[in-house]
């Protein structure tokens, strides 16, 4: 009887794997890569890039993330790329207690990607996911992988747990599980990339898990202008955004910086820094042109730093904060002469992708120290360096002095450009880089 029974079983077993297979033989597209970030697309650059890449090289792409800011037109007008969006969790912020909130997303995240994934056709033969972050991505794409027998990948740009402990302190809970986590499921990946080699060798000897390092390059439409497109631009942008940089009498500097405005870059060093440039402006001592400060981007602390900024009442330096279309960023960077970038990093193992586009624009930048930021600014040789706010204010009066007609200025701005990605020495562009470093682990 129990071996009739068994051997039943052993037949129900056999089918069910006879079907399984002819069912991912028949859904299953060995070109289709499937993209996946949970966030906003149009807010992440890196993984619209993989998209685009694989596009280029004939892939099928499944780009699976949340709506918000428009996609790049690469995307959004490619017809190899089919955009996917999840469906953001309901907002319970300030109704249920903050552990009760993230659980109820969590949850909320788990079903909606397991119901996508699986549903979506044609099956892929490989995944990327972004970290972080991490949860329930990580462990989702695992299992996805696992049945639907696909390459799981995961592209490292930081880690999901040291975002969290800025928030909550590094012996919280749910650090700790977001911690076990993310270094359990990901040891799974098949192949990981990461963005510096810091963390290249964290991976490596914290968790055994073998990253190769893709830094991140400019795509194309990061590049300088030419006087008369400058010119063009400036004129926009005082049509469309009210910012103006006057040409006369005399030329203003003007200055960009780009934030997503969250608690990991501290804009009162810029706005110190501002205030050191107008004191010193105020006493004349110094031939220095006034300024103009465009700070782009959107995010929590928005508010709260135009507070700060709307009580100053600076004679010599304006401060605008516009949230500029996609087209025209790399334009405004182009246009600038000076970037500025308070990136720091939660883990201190990732780079400034604002500055790595500034740096395709031939845009120098004084840039916050931390560390791993030499993989990328070298003092003195592709940029500027600084340590805190006295520093940031110093490097600006400097850079400033006698402007626009400094000799030594010129001759230093040059020696940057030439620098600008000479540390990283690989491809210049984006998809020459990922072609070398990404593509061969997706051939099949
Ligand atoms: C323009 O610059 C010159 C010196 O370079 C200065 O004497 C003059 O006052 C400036 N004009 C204005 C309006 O700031
Ligand atoms: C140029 O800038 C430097 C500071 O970086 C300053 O010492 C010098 O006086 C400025 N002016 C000229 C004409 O070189």
């Amino acid at each position: 009887m129990t071996l009739i029974s068994l051997a039943v079983f052993l037949l129900l077993l056999w089918i069910f794997f006879i079907v399984y297979k002819t069912y991912l033989r028949r859904y299953k597209s060995v070109k289709n890569v499937c993209v996946l970030v949970l966030g906003d697309i149009g807010r992440s650059p890196r993984m619209q890039y993989h998209a685009i890449s694989f596009a280029r090289e004939g892939f099928v792409v499944d780009i699976v993330g949340y709506p918000g800011s428009p996609p790049m037109r690469e995307i959004s007008e490619n017809e190899r790329v089919r955009i996917y969006y999840l469906r953001p969790p309901p907002d319970l912020q300030n109704r249920l207690p903050r552990l009760l909130c993230y659980i109820v997303k969590v949850v909320w995240q788990t079903v909606d990607l397991l119901w996508l994934l699986f549903n979506k056709r044609p099956i892929s033969n490989s995944l990327m996911t972004q970290n972080p972050p991490a949860i329930p991505t990580i462990p989702i794409c695992w299992f996805y992988c696992v049945v639907m027998e696909a390459q799981f990948v995961i592209d490292w740009h930081n880690y999901a747990h040291s975002l969290m402990a800025l928030n909550l302190g590094k012996n919280h809970v749910l650090v700790r599980l977001a911690k076990f986590i993310e270094t359990t499921f990901g040891c799974r990946a098949k192949n990981n990339f990461c963005v510096t080699k810091a963390m290249k060798e964290d991976l490596e000897n914290k968790w055994a898990i073998q990253a190769k390092v893709l830094y991140d390059r400019p795509i194309d439409k990061f590049h300088p202008l030419t006087l008369e497109e400058k010119n063009e631009f400036l004129g926009t942008l005082s049509e469309k955004y009210d910012i103006s940089v006057p040409f006369s009498p005399n030329r203003s500097g003007f200055i960009v910086s780009s934030t997503s405005w969250t608690e990991d870059e501290d804009f009162s060093i810029l706005l110190n820094a501002l205030q050191e440039y107008e004191n010193v402006c105020e006493t004349g001592e110094l031939n220095l042109p006034d300024v103009v400060c465009a700070i782009t981007g959107k995010g929590p602390l928005k508010e709260f730093y135009m507070a700060i900024i709307n009580l100053k009442k600076w004679k010599h330096v304006v401060v605008k904060t516009p949230w500029l279309e996609n087209e025209d960023y790399p334009k405004i960077l182009a246009s600038a002469d000076l970037g500025v970038c308070l990136h720091t990093s939660s883990s201190g193992l990732d780079l400034p992708m604002k500055v790595v586009d500034m740096f395709g624009c031939r845009l120098p930048v004084c840039a916050y120290n931390f560390n791993c930021l030499s993989e990328l600014v070298r003092h003195n040789e592709n940029s500027l360096v600084f340590a805190d706010e006295k520093e940031l204010g110093d490097q600006l009066i400097k850079w400033f002095q006698d402007f626009p007609d400094n000799e030594t200025h010129r001759h230093l701005r040059k020696k940057f450009e030439e620098n600008m990605f000479s540390s990283q020495q690989e491809h210049n562009d984006w998809h020459g880089n990922w072609k070398l470093n990404v593509l061969p682990y997706f051939q099949a």
